[in-house]
């Protein structure tokens, strides 16, 4: 697929992991070549669940651009902007909001879902109910046809459409475009304890590791609890280090990994090293590309990233004004 409008965002809450890269990153690189694609820092998204933390935006902010233009996210070939940046998201939140029935945004199994699983958080307020409202306004602002996402965020999309209708029916014009969503296939990358890879299990591997820190921590993780000796035969089915292999190894290499693991003639310690070796190979070109860019580089690729957003922002927002107050001929 190609001459798709992408558009798309992440929270700003803590450096990416390969995770991050294998589910999310890599994909959004792909659609940058033939896609004019806009990626942006939701950050008043990450004050809706953690408004409490005193979050340093600006270095998060900072921090996950970074981590984008390491995985090869080009500012050549994509706007990249921050969503407190462009007021105008504010303006299109805060008239969808008008629009937008409490019981579609009640019923939201995302909403439902959080609030019965953030524990120790007070997520009970007007914003994070809204959540959604803001990335439909995020989204439709620059006709996306096509949103990146994950399943969690299916029924934000189906929210998106929904609110594209009522407004095109309440305000009688075609001044939207319904976004589709691109599902993102997540390779099944779990964490180094076997649960999901997630900085608050403090079980990632980061983009911005070194290869001896990517070793500590390989190096801790379970295999095949039957294997006692290196030459007892193993299950891989049931090692996190083949999980691993499978997303950076090659075919050859896994095949290799896999017959030779269930022969016993390959013990865990080499087979982590060979899992090393694939990380590095991933990771070295984006801590090759990491070095190139100082904060104020990277200041430089938002603020022109923000004056792109906000122009086409700023158009999208008379149509919306003129729809909605222009006088009316009766
Ligand atoms: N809600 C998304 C998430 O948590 C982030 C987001 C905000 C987003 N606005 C968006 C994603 C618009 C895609 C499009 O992952
Ligand atoms: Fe896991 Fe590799 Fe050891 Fe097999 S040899 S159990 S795949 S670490």
């Amino acid at each position: 697929m190609s001459n798709m409008k992408i558009v798309s965002g992440m929270r700003p809450t803590g450096k990416l992991h390969l995770g991050h890269y294998l589910g999310v990153l890599q994909n959004w690189v792909q659609l940058q070549e033939d896609n004019e694609s806009l990626f942006f820092v939701a950050d008043w998204h990450a004050l809706s669940t953690s408004y409490e933390d005193k979050l340093n935006l600006k270095r998060l902010t900072l921090d996950l651009v970074k981590d984008w233009l390491a995985a090869g996210i080009d500012p050549a070939k994509s706007t990249l902007f921050v969503q407190s940046a462009v007021k105008e998201h504010a303006e299109l939140y805060l008239l969808l909001n008008m629009i937008t029935p409490m019981g579609w945004l009640e019923r939201n199994p995302t909403y439902k879902d959080q609030m019965a699983n953030l524990k120790g958080k007070d997520i009970n307020t007007g914003g994070f109910l809204t959540y959604p409202v803001l990335q439909a306004a995020d989204i439709i602002m620059y006709d996306a046809t096509a949103v990146p996402i994950g399943e969690d965020q299916k029924p934000h999309l189906e929210l998106a459409r929904e609110i594209v209708r009522r407004y095109h029916h309440l305000f009688g014009c075609e001044t939207f475009v319904e976004p589709k969503d691109i599902l993102t296939q997540t390779p099944r990358l779990p964490g180094l304890d076997g649960r999901k890879m997630s900085k608050s299990y403090d079980n990632a591997i980061y983009l911005s590791d070194d290869s001896d820190t990517v070793w500590q921590k390989l190096r801790k993780a379970k295999t095949d609890p039957g294997r006692v000796k290196k030459d007892d035969p193993g299950n891989p089915e049931i090692c996190l280090v083949f999980d691993y292999h499978k997303c950076v190894s090659s075919e050859a290499d896994v095949a290799e990994i896999e017959s030779s693991c269930k022969a016993g003639t390959i013990g865990c310690v080499a087979c982590k090293k060979k899992c090393l070796q694939g990380v590095d190979a991933m990771l070295d070109p984006m801590r090759r590309r990491r070095e190139r860019f100082s904060d104020e580089e990277i200041e430089a690729i938002i603020e022109a990233g923000n004056a792109g957003a906000k122009s086409r922002a700023a158009e999208k927002m008379e149509r919306v004004r003129s729809n909605i107050f222009e006088i009316k001929e009766d």
